[in-house]
């Protein structure tokens, strides 16, 4: 299918995961897309395996220069920044009374405060432009509701979800379309994660949370990255021009449960 025929996107954390199956639905749907990562090695060996519509673009999205530098690179070489997925984040978990400060500062900065500036950057070309574009920003059920041990995490998907609504407010005068996925639990090396961070504080075998946490989804098991990437077309292409500052659920019915 080519829904994205003939559109530029840069995805920040596309190295692996989730923002690496959003590449590559892009590119089968006609796209050109920037893999905007930290790890710039995996960006490059995700963008090869991709072919001639991927480039690898290095991005630290808690420094301005780097995200100013990928944003550069990206219309350099792309053209023009159609679509941006802020996906790039990191996952922390400690009870409330442990929680340092750095690691509060370090979440914040790259899950908050890097999608916001990223945003700002590419914004600022969409505007400069003209002709509009399509943010997405991503949530969490994470950041629907608070949980034991998960405050700092929790609290930066919910800063998602309201930075989406005020930027999606901001920036349809333009013709930026802001909205956001909150995916459920979804399989992969982010989740490794954060079942080792489980199997500490709640004194579980490494692998039992992930079997629990998919037992308890309605659809039956953990989500994969595959089961988000049609919602990320759809919002990137323009069946979602009417769509303003919402955030979508794709979470095998986790949250209504
Ligand atoms: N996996 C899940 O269960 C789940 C659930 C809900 C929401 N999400 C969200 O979906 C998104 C993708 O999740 P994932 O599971 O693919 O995560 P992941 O950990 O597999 O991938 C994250 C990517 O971000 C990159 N990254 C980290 N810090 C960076 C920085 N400072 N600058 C640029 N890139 C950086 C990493 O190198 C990595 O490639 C995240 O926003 C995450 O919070 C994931």
């Amino acid at each position: 299918m080519t829904r994205l025929a003939g559109k530029t996107a840069l995805i920040t954390g596309a190295a692996r995961g989730i923002g690496l199956a959003f590449a590559k639905a892009y590119v089968a749907e006609g796209a050109r897309v920037a893999i905007g990562d930290i790890d710039i090695t995996r960006a490059r060996a995700a963008a090869a395996e991709l072919g001639d519509a991927a480039i690898a673009v290095e991005m630290d999205v808690t420094r301005q220069d780097s995200i100013d530098a990928a944003v550069a690179a990206t219309v350099d070489q792309l053209g023009r920044i159609d679509i941006l997925i802020n996906n790039a984040a990191i996952f922390t978990a400690a009870p409330i009374v442990e929680i340092e400060r750095a690691d509060f500062a370090r979440t914040f900065d790259i899950n908050v405060a890097g999608a916001l500036f990223t945003m700002q950057a590419v914004a600022r070309h969409m505007i400069a432009r003209g002709g509009g574009g399509k943010i997405i920003n991503m949530a969490s059920q994470a950041g629907r509701r608070g949980e034991p041990l998960v405050a700092v995490y929790c609290a930066t998907k919910a800063a998602i979800i309201s930075l989406t609504q005020s930027a999606g407010l901001n920036l349809i005068e333009h013709g930026i379309n802001v909205n956001a996925i909150a995916p459920g639990v979804v399989d992969g090396e982010h989740w490794d994660g954060v079942d080792a961070f489980f199997a500490k504080y709640e004194n579980k075998a490494p692998g039992q949370k992930k079997t629990e946490v998919g037992a308890a989804v309605p659809y039956g098991r953990m989500g994969t990255a595959d089961d988000l990437t049609g919602m990320a077309v759809f919002l990137a292409s323009a069946d979602a021009d009417y769509i303003v500052a919402q955030c979508y659920n794709v979470d095998g019915g986790q949250w209504m449960s």
